[in-house]
């Protein structure tokens, strides 16, 4: 479930190529919540001046409360996540302990924040996708969605495909070729087209540590 003042933006990228099929498949589910419709007026306002003077808008607490009872999970294993630069740093043993939940719901901030009793009361963990602001969390989420979805069982077609990403073992992906076999004059790895597979397992390993 994600909460955003901005629903046009999703799925977005979480519609295309392996992850847009998963959610076509039903291996996982969107739901989009408006923050809006929990708005304090009839403008559907969700913010307001922070105290203590400063720039920008802060998101209302109350607002952050109807909009989150207004959701019903559908088994205890939920988490709530806020995402924001100044959260916790993602990564990929953080995102491996994440997708054991079935459920997550993903705060969107936007403005200059989130009044922090909303935080603390709603009990969010707060995550940060990297040490750079974005100008509100929609795309974060997006990067959040995409990378623990890829560890949901079957979303990636050849289930191993996950454990030999970069990051899973604190490695680094080995170099990988096509064709043409010759490119521009730099040639492909002989190892690679000698049909040897203990010596190609080998080489990959020795390539992936460098
Ligand atoms: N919202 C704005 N910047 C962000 C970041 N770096 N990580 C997560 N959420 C954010």
């Amino acid at each position: 479930v994600i909460l955003t003042c901005y629903p046009e933006m999703f799925p977005g990228s979480l519609g295309y190529s392996v992850i847009g099929n998963a959610l076509n498949n039903k291996k996982f589910s969107l739901e989009i919540v408006n923050l809006h419709n929990f708005g304090i007026d009839k403008r559907g306002s969700v913010d307001d001046e922070p105290f203590g003077g400063g720039p920008g808008m802060v998101i209302r607490p109350d607002v952050i409360e109807k909009a989150l009872n207004s959701i019903t999970f559908k088994t205890d294993n939920y988490c709530k996540i806020f995402l924001t630069p100044s959260g916790q740093k993602l990564s990929q043993p953080k995102l491996n302990n994440l997708s054991k939940h079935d459920e997550m719901l993903i705060l969107c901030g936007r403005f200059e924040g989130v009044d922090q009793r909303a935080i603390e009361i709603l009990g969010f963990q707060e995550i940060s996708i990297g040490d750079y602001v974005l100008s509100g969390g929609e795309l974060a989420a997006a990067v959040f969605c995409d990378s623990i979805i890829r560890l949901v069982p079957g979303v990636l077609g050849d289930e191993s495909s996950a454990l030999t990403d970069s990051f899973q073992d604190n490695r680094l992906s080995e170099p990988i070729y096509t064709r043409p076999k010759n490119y521009e004059g730099l040639k492909v790895p002989e190892i690679l087209i000698s049909g040897n597979t203990k010596a190609i397992e080998k080489w990959r390993e020795k390539k992936s540590l460098e």
